[in-house]
């Protein structure tokens, strides 16, 4: 039995803190869901560490589908989110809703989408009709090079109240958490005490229900970028970068594969089989 939408609003009410890692493939997906992730969520930032994107602009509904069908075989317990990609629910509510049902049939327990209150018809819209939609305000990277740039957000008066806002009215439009990305600590905790469901922190300090970290980052996998706000548990990208080298050491000394990795015939066959043809 995984967890439910409900199971994560009560963590928060129970004071629990949330854990949330990104997950786009099947492998990593178990480990996450076996190590007791409380949300796996299938982000768009996919685009940039699976697909090699320089952003997630280029991710497609299909891309999105295939990653949250991989990771939906893989999860037992943890709950599934999957995000909207770009310009799949931004043209029409009908998008959204269609969009959001295509996640759900391809696994997802509930969806992602990012926006203020400019988005909260559209998420009312998919609620609606039973979806579960998660929000996602801050920096959001969707739009980030159209409009703000990679920086941090709330950091004025007029800037934080305006995040405050928009995290009241996705409130009210039926979100069950929100994802406050690259907030100034201060306004994520006067958001995070100003509405009843959990919000879910990255780069947004420890006053959040809960964190969120893309899984390659946490794992030391991913290179090309490290923000502030990511801490690396390992540097897996050594040990992978050591063993395959190693492997190709012991291909080119004729060191693998060694007699427990191949198979034999019985030597009956064998020599019946020598004998026919003459070898
Ligand atoms: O796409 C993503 O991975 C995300 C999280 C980092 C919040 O939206």
């Amino acid at each position: 039995m995984h967890k439910s939408v409900q199971d994560i609003v009560n963590m928060k009410k129970d004071g629990k803190k949330i854990s949330v890692i990104t997950s786009y493939d099947y492998t990593l997906a178990s480990l996450c869901d076996k190590a007791g992730i409380d949300i796996l969520l299938v982000g768009d930032s996919a685009g940039m560490v699976m697909l090699g994107y320089e952003n997630t602009i280029p991710v497609t509904m299909e891309h999105m589908c295939m990653f949250t069908e991989s990771v939906s075989k893989a999860r037992e317990t943890a709950l599934l989110v999957a995000d909207l990609p770009f310009m799949s629910y931004q043209a029409s509510i009908d998008d959204a809703i269609r969009n959001s049902g295509r996640l759900i049939k391809a696994g997802a327990d509930a969806v992602k989408l990012e926006g203020g209150s400019v988005m909260a018809e559209t998420i009312n819209s998919i609620v609606d009709v039973g979806i579960p939609v998660m929000g996602h305000i801050g920096l959001q990277p969707q739009t980030t090079m159209l409009f703000q740039g990679y920086k941090v957000q709330g950091k004025t008066k007029d800037t934080a109240l305006k995040l405050i806002q928009d995290a009241k009215a996705l409130e009210e439009a039926g979100v069950f958490s929100i994802v406050l990305e690259m907030i100034s600590h201060e306004v994520a905790e006067i958001i995070s005490e100003n509405v009843s469901i959990p919000t879910i922190g990255i780069g947004s300090g420890i006053r959040c229900s809960g964190q969120v970290l893309v899984v390659q980052d946490l794992l030391g996998m991913y290179d090309k970028i490290k923000p502030k706000f990511v801490k690396r548990y390992m540097n897996l990208s050594e040990d992978i970068l050591k063993s395959i080298g190693n492997y190709k050491k012991d291909v080119e000394s004729g060191t693998f594969p060694s007699q427990e990795n191949w198979f034999s015939m019985d030597k009956e066959e064998l020599d019946k089989l020598r004998s026919e043809i003459g070898n």
